[in-house]
């Protein structure tokens, strides 16, 4: 079968991340024929444009993950109502040197958990703005906005009861949109 590989890139680097285990859940979800890849982004070093005729491995690796991939998916967090920095650091990494991005063209999923009541709204639209200009289709609807709540995963960190067929309309809506862009 052949297989349709997602680079998953997660804006926390924390040890318990619920967004890394949100990532690790909705992979569960998605039919056999899709991969689901999380990306480190924790070695890549600060943006410095100072480096754009030598970047470092780390970035040319995170590069070619994103091109060997058809489709990505952006889990994050909120920080301060944005994205955090280390997910900015990671994307402005990947979009240079000026004219050799990786990203143009890969449909993207925009999705993440935090504790507020908004549930990384406000993330969610700082990132797709960026994602714009990269030049990433991002799937519009439907929009998931996830408040970390008891029962969000249940005890084998699967999607619990009480979320799992909103989270699996949203996996299937993700999955039909990257098969539009990469048929
Ligand atoms: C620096 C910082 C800023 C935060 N800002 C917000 C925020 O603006 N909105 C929100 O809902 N939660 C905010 N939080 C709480 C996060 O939602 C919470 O720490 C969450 O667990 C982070 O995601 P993670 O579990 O994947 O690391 C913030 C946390 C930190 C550390």
């Amino acid at each position: 079968m052949a297989q349709t590989r997602i680079a998953v890139i997660v804006g926390s680097l924390r040890k318990d991340s619920f967004n890394k285990k949100l990532a690790t859940a909705i992979a569960k979800l998605a039919p056999a024929d899709f991969t689901f890849e999380q990306l480190r982004i924790d070695d890549l070093p600060l943006y410095n444009q100072d480096d754009d005729g030598n970047q470092a491995d780390s970035v040319k690796r995170f590069k070619a993950e994103i091109q060997a991939a058809q489709g990505l998916l952006f889990i994050t967090p909120e920080y301060n109502r944005s994205i955090p920095g280390v997910l900015k650091n990671a994307l402005d990494n990947a979009s240079r040197p000026y004219g050799k991005s990786a990203f143009p063209g890969k449909p993207a999923g925009v999705i993440g958990v935090s504790v507020g009541a908004i549930g990384t709204a406000l993330a969610q639209q700082h990132l797709r703005n960026v994602l714009a200009y990269l030049d990433v289709p991002t799937l519009g609807q439907p929009e998931a906005f996830i408040q970390n709540k008891e029962g969000l995963f249940d005890a084998s960190g699967a999607i619990g009861e009480g979320s799992k067929a909103f989270l699996q309309g949203w996996v299937d809506k993700y999955v039909a949109w990257v098969k539009r862009h990469t048929a």
